[in-house]
């Protein structure tokens, strides 16, 4: 049974491997990572969040909506940012109950593959775009607190500490 990684975790910092091929264990586990997602009311999960650190990750800006908008991105690579930094209150599933303003570039250009193995090149704005980066991150082993002062970051792994201890959470 797959489970949501909570930080401070040395999975959540490592970096990804990309896919070489998308077999059905890979869309089992997609499906999975949907589930969990949209059980927590997330909006974006990345595999090593759940434990894998593979290039996956799964989003869907209308979680909270009757209408879904699923997005599955398997070995995603930046083609272009937009110039223009926007702030915007980021969560994350691995740090429940914290959220913190970050800048990010508006605009995302990116190619990746779906689950039916094809190539896209899309660009995203807005809260999907928001989403793309910050899932893009965890890949790389970068956690959204990472873009914050080290005094704000190290209150909140302080208190991530805690509650994982509360929790009784290896
Ligand atoms: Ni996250």
């Amino acid at each position: 049974m797959l489970k949501l990684i909570y930080a401070p975790d040395p999975i959540l910092k490592k970096e990804s491997v990309s896919i070489p091929q998308l077999d059905d264990h890979h869309r089992e586990l997609i499906k999975q990572m949907y589930e969990i997602m949209y059980s927590a009311n997330g909006v974006g999960l990345a595999a090593p969040q759940i434990g894998l650190n593979i290039r996956i990750f799964v989003l869907d800006a209308g979680s909270r909506d009757e209408e879904k908008k699923p997005i599955t991105m398997i070995n995603p690579k930046i083609i272009s940012l937009h110039e223009n930094k926007v702030p915007y209150e980021e969560g994350c599933l691995s740090f429940p109950e914290h959220f913190a303003e970050i800048d990010r570039p508006e605009k995302i250009k990116i190619e990746y593959l779906d689950e039916d193995n094809s190539k896209k090149i899309s660009t995203f704005t807005g809260f999907e775009s928001r989403i793309i980066q910050h899932e893009l991150d965890h890949l790389n082993g970068i956690l959204f607190v990472d873009h914050l002062s080290r005094l704000k970051r190290d209150v909140i792994i302080r208190k991530m500490r805690k509650y994982k201890k509360e929790k009784e959470i290896i």
